[in-house]
């Protein structure tokens, strides 16, 4: 397999439109036909559909209003016993996020609905990791997605679906207003269906990708950027000051750990054609190009001599993001990049308007609640698969000691 692992490599291989998408091709089960993995024309007329939801006012909307409210219910009942997973709790907290953001509807809004959520998603997130099972475990894990899509697709995505076109119905016969349908991936998929020559079977991979790609990702940067803070803190009364008077410092943070640990380390594409690539490697039509996102982050050219240190204050030339690559790059890159970590602060920045983004909320809602580490409990990586997360993190929550 070639490999490219230089900053300017990587951004070099990634705007190609000659290299295509091929990281998901052994969960072509639930993938082959989602955003991520289409091409060319198909998946310009796709992410234009709904980049219309990937709005600043819609993000804002988030933040401001439905984040709070979802952060308050769910961490209520572990402040009550004062302990719980953070692990756990991020699924909580995303899962309901992201779905509602996807346009999957809870009418219920019940603890069993959200249990039931989980449980597919869990089942859901056997695919990506596919092509690392051992090969006679893939037939078993196959049947257990099939079995999970009809489930999420009969209780979740055809309520969802015919609500949206009966909305949209309303608008056409005059009846509503078109300002006030929901402003959700899916109902901008209703709505393009037609242009886009849309089959349910895409409604159903398109729905479960939008879990998988929003809550997976930001529950493992959430933990990463808690563990790493904490760290960074471990009794320095300076810098838990800091954190206290500056109201960008946690957002700083989460860009320092998100390019530190990548959700996904690496980015794979597959020549159409004969493309040499920015370090001299020439690809054959057919041959696959790892693009070592991990790698790139840590490159001295542009992150510094030391640039595995968790360092929020690090200095970078102008144009480098201080998460690297993480967010993706080119025709591909993260939709939802403002909604996870946010816009970056500007000297004069007004905290009051700025987009934090929900992870770097969600992480300051957490130390104000005094989160730390169960010393009793440390905590556990999950080495699986090739992204190294955490399986278990126990957290006890003391608001009398709160870092914030
Ligand atoms: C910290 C959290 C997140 C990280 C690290 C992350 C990372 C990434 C990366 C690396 C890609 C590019 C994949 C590739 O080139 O093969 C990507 C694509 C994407 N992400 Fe995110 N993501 C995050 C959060 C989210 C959220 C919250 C959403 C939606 C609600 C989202 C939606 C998408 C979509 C739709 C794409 C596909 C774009 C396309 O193919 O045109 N992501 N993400």
């Amino acid at each position: 397999m070639h490999r490219v692992a230089t900053h300017a490599g990587c951004i070099h291989a990634l705007r190609q439109p000659e290299l295509r998408q091929s990281l998901y091709d052994a969960a072509a089960i639930l993938m082959s036909d989602v955003l991520v993995n289409l091409h060319g024309e198909r998946h310009k007329a796709r992410r234009t559909v709904e980049s219309r939801v990937f709005r600043k006012d819609i993000f804002l909307r988030y933040e401001k209003e439905v984040l709070p409210r979802t952060l308050a219910e769910t961490i209520a009942p572990f402040l009550a016993v004062g302990r719980g997973d953070l692990v756990d709790l991020g699924y909580r907290i995303m899962l309901n996020l992201t779905v509602d953001f996807a346009g999957i509807d809870r009418p219920e809004r019940s603890a069993s609905e959200t249990g039931e959520l989980l449980r597919l998603l869990r089942e859901f997130s056997l695919a990506p990791a596919l092509g690392q099972s051992r090969p006679e475990d893939v037939a078993a894990k196959q049947a257990r997605i099939a079995t999970a899509m009809s489930a999420f697709d009969a209780r979740f995505l055809q309520p969802s679906l015919a609500r949206r076109r009966a909305l949209l119905a309303d608008v056409a016969a005059g009846r509503r207003d078109r300002a006030t349908l929901p402003a959700d991936v899916l109902m901008a998929l209703v709505e393009g269906a037609t242009d886009l020559g849309m089959t349910e079977a895409q409604f159903v991979q398109e729905g479960i990708f939008y879990m998988l790609a929003g809550a997976h990702t930001t529950i493992h940067s959430l933990a990463h950027a808690i563990n790493e803070i904490l760290a960074w803190v471990d009794g320095d009364p300076r810098r838990a000051e800091r954190l206290r008077s500056d109201p960008f410092l946690v957002q700083r943070c989460v860009f320092e750990s998100v390019r530190l640990h990548p959700s996904s380390p690496v980015a794979r594409r597959r020549a159409l054609a004969v493309v040499t690539l920015a370090d001299g490697i020439r690809l054959a039509a057919g041959e696959d190009v790892e693009i070592d996102l991990a790698a790139a982050n840590r490159d001295p050219a542009l992150f510094g001599a030391s640039p595995d240190r968790f360092d929020p204050d690090r200095k970078l030339a102008q144009g480098v993001l201080p998460y690297g690559l993480s967010m993706g790059h080119g025709m591909h890159a993260c939709l939802g990049r403002n909604l996870a970590i946010g816009v970056e602060p500007r000297p004069g920045s007004d905290p009051a308007t700025h987009q934090f983004g929900v992870v770097p909320l969600i992480v300051v809602a957490l130390l104000r609640a005094g989160l730390r580490p169960d010393p009793e409990d440390p905590p556990v990586r999950d080495d699986r698969v090739t992204r190294i997360t955490f399986a278990r993190y126990p957290v006890l929550f003391r608001p009398a000691e709160a870092l914030l």
